[in-house]
């Protein structure tokens, strides 16, 4: 039997915090897409680990999952009684085909949806958890006791959002898609450089020029102090983004550079000027929050003991009714 519950979400830890919370992070594939042989290896190389989480579309690299490393991934899962999470909260913002979910592979872990992504309504903090209730029924009770419930009349918005799926997705659809192709286009013009689609989310996983890997929070500081455009330095989801920063597309293409910067814009006044001369110049550009080799300081509390103590917070709130 599949158990439903809509839940007051919660963070699930991010790729970054996932050292730092004891969680150890896998490989992707070249493409960013899930590799179950990678991640395999992983769980040969972890085997007290309990809990394993993908998430697919990705955020912060819009990488996917195919059918067949979700199966790959779930049998690896089932074989050593781990349970799987899958993220999926991005899976109806696509732009070629709908991805598949993990719930396509099998009735193998539980599945996580929210209404923040696809129905664009982050504010109404209803998400849910798809799986079989052996795992959500103990899950739904450490929630009752750590996060407080979604509201009666954010269920009932989010009920209202949902029974309008077919109007509300596929506009969400057609406004990511128009950001990407303004995207898409001007950074060809500019660059030089043709872009795939992500297999969904409104992120582009940008490569940084080699001096900016040296210190990418400094030139996403530069770009935000000098040129006031905000990337996310990849090094915010894990040391393995160093090379990297994180665009999110979700902006509007028409607003002036100092709100969401058109694409065009950002690319001809903010950032074409910019990449040549942090190629060169790095030294010039010393980041002002921190000296190079210090780490970066995250608070991450997790009491040391109980129930919350395990990695991953999932909140599950009242039945809707
Ligand atoms: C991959 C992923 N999962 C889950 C969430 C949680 O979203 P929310 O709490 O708004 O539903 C986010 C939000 O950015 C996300 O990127």
């Amino acid at each position: 039997m599949k158990c439903w519950c809509p839940i007051r979400l919660s963070r699930v830890p991010r790729p970054g915090a996932a050292r730092r919370s004891g969680n150890v992070p896998y490989a992707l594939s070249r493409e960013f897409q899930l590799d179950a042989k990678a991640f395999v290896t992983c769980l040969e190389a972890h085997p007290k680990a309990k809990v394993a989480v993908i998430n697919h579309p990705s955020n912060p690299t819009g990488g996917g999952a195919s059918l067949e490393e979700l199966r790959a991934v779930a049998w690896a899962c089932r074989q050593r009684g781990i349970l799987l999470i899958s993220d999926e909260v991005y899976r109806d913002l696509y732009f070629e085909t709908r991805p598949p979910s993990l719930r396509d592979a099998g009735s193998y872990g539980v599945v996580l949806g929210s209404m923040s992504k696809g129905w664009a309504a982050p504010g109404l903090r209803v998400g849910w958890a798809v799986g079989d209730p052996q795992w959500l029924t103990p899950a739904r009770t450490v929630h009752a006791f750590a996060v407080t419930a979604a509201s009666a009349p954010c269920q009932r918005a989010a009920l209202a959002l949902l029974e309008a799926s077919d109007q509300v997705l596929p506009q969400g659809r057609r406004e990511i898609s128009i950001r990407w192709e303004a995207l898409a286009s001007a950074w060809q013009e500019h660059f030089g450089e043709v872009l795939t689609p992500p297999a969904g989310a409104f992120y582009h996983w940008i490569s940084l020029p080699e001096a900016a890997r040296q210190d990418p929070m400094a030139f996403c500081l530069k770009l935000r102090d000098e040129a006031k455009v905000v990337l996310v330095p990849g090094t915010a989801f894990g040391e393995a983004g160093c090379a990297y920063a994180r665009l999110s597309f979700r902006g509007t293409p028409r607003a002036g550079p100092r709100g969401c910067p058109s694409h065009g814009v950002l690319l001809e006044e903010v950032m074409t000027p910019l990449w040549p001369s942090v190629t060169k110049n790095a030294e010039h550009w010393p980041n002002p929050m921190r000296p190079l080799s210090s780490p970066i300081e995250v608070e991450w509390r997790r009491p040391a003991t109980g129930p919350c103590a395990r990695p991953c917070q999932i909140g599950f709130g009242s039945p809707m009714r």
